[in-house]
């Protein structure tokens, strides 16, 4: 072990160097206009699995984005890991407030800069770079290894399922390694057990068949974005608890132990509100704020558009209002009960005088992982080896609704073993990933390799 982690050590500056390649390609799933660097992208983390020394790797189209496999299944007897990410990245907008351009990696205080550096790019490059290590020094890793890296993660994994529900053999494997997450904070290392789910909704509001004149008008006919306002409101009561019937029938509850461990993680609300710029946080009486992102369901307006937003006044009443409105569901909440639940308050709260359609445009499952698995163990203690820590064990407010299928599917514990930080501006101007963090991440996926081969 010791040769592999000293090549990792000697070749640190020449790792960040190949990522900074991984990172200069746009591939944003969203956008069509991209799909030639999807593409080029797809074949980029191919050339990267065979240099790491998978011996079989292939390419699946699907009838979305590229999926990337990768194998190498040379030590028969010992386990398999499947390393699960993703390639695209999110759209770059608003760039005028990047400070360096998203598709060219800058580094400033052991900090790379990019669309994707965090998410998912510099965290997937980790695997890549331990498994290629093993193989320039010792001969080989003490595992099977599978690689699975698709490009459609961001606009909710819709042709991963369908892959690897036809795919069971190809895929199986004994644990699933994911490292698309955060760290609890710098410097600790950090094991993820629960994500979040998601039911992703759009309330269109239809009064009048045409913009009016708010004045020879406005008095006649209901006003949809007045209306659509009112509807909004109506979803959380006073306590901010959301109003939908039945909404929290499913959702299991907090065990006495895990809001003492979450106590034990000394989170603080106070510096919590001020790098946030509030004066005061807000959310669901009877909880911490941990538990809040953590634990409970949530329920937010994402976007809302009507009538007129440029500048200066237009006095119009509008035809139409539109809300995307999400929810973030935690386990054992089913995204499909939610989404009809929703449909039917909405349609409830909606008073005669206007029209409303309501659309479940995307939604996931939320997951929880098993604590005490031997993937899970091994990593730990392979975190803990390379940060020289113990290991903390906490739950994400974000989701990656694929984790579900692996757990379902394939019957494999999966391990959550991010290196990010919520704070390194995933999904927002000048996000980043933090080069120690990288380094250190190479680090534990190479010990963990090591640990798990004789779990
Ligand atoms: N990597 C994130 C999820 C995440 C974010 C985990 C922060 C831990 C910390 C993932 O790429 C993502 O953005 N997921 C989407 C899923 C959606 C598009 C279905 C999300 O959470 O909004
Ligand atoms: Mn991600
Ligand atoms: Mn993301």
């Amino acid at each position: 072990m010791e040769e592999v982690i000293k090549y990792i050590n000697e070749n640190r500056e020449a790792f960040i160097n190949e990522l900074k390649d991984f990172l200069r390609i746009p591939s944003i799933s969203t956008l069509t206009e991209n799909k030639k660097d999807i593409n080029d992208c797809a074949n980029f983390v191919m050339e990267k699995l065979k240099q790491a020394g998978m011996s079989r790797v292939k390419i699946f189209q699907s009838e979305g984005h590229p999926i990337v496999y990768g194998e190498w299944l040379g030590a028969p007897g010992k386990p398999t890991i499947l390393v699960y990410g993703h390639y695209d990245v999110q759209p770059v907008d608003p760039i005028d407030l990047w400070d360096s351009p998203p598709f060219e990696p800058t580094i400033k205080n052991e900090k790379i800069y990019a669309r994707g550096a965090t998410d998912d790019k510099g965290q997937i490059f980790m695997h890549f770079k331990s498994v290629e290590s093993f193989f320039r020094t010792v001969g080989s890793p003490p595992v099977n290894i599978k690689f699975l890296i698709e490009g459609e993660e961001e606009i909710g994994s819709e042709h991963l399922e369908p892959f690897i529900n036809n795919n069971i053999d190809l895929l199986k494997c004994d644990a699933v390694l994911i490292s698309d997450t955060s760290l609890y904070a710098p410097g600790v290392p950090t094991l993820t057990y629960g994500l979040r789910g998601l039911a992703y909704m759009e309330v269109e509001v239809t009064g009048p068949n045409r913009d009016l004149h708010s004045g020879t008008f406005g008095g006649s006919v209901g006003n949809p974005i007045n209306t659509l306002a009112h509807i909004i409101n109506k979803l959380h009561d006073k306590d901010g608890k959301i109003t939908i019937p039945g909404f929290y029938k499913d959702v299991l509850k907090l065990t006495k132990k895990e809001r003492e461990n979450y106590k034990l993680l000394k989170f603080s609300e106070k510096k919590f509100a001020k790098e946030l710029g509030v004066s005061k946080l807000h959310g669901e009486k009877g909880f911490s704020t941990l538990e809040r992102i953590w634990a409970r369901p949530t329920l937010d307006c994402n976007g809302i558009f009507g009538g007129f937003t440029g500048k200066g006044a237009k006095t119009v009443l509008p035809s139409k209002a539109t809300a995307k409105i999400s929810m973030r569901l935690v386990p054992n909440q089913d995204p499909n009960k939610v989404a009809k639940q929703f449909t039917k308050h909405i349609q409830k709260l909606a008073p005669k005088f206007v029209k409303v359609k309501v659309s479940n445009l995307h939604g996931g499952f939320p997951s929880m992982t098993s604590l005490d698995s031997r993937a899970t163990i091994a990593a730990a203690k392979a975190m803990e080896k390379a940060f020289g820590k113990k290991t903390v064990f906490i739950r994400e407010g974000g989701s990656i609704p694929i984790v579900t299928v692996f757990a379902k599917k394939l019957k494999a514990p999966v391990v959550l073993m991010g290196l990010g930080l919520n704070s390194e501006n995933l999904h927002s101007p000048n996000e980043h990933f933090d080069l120690n963090h990288f380094h250190l991440g190479i680090i534990s996926s190479a010990n963990f390799i090591k640990e798990f081969s004789t779990a």
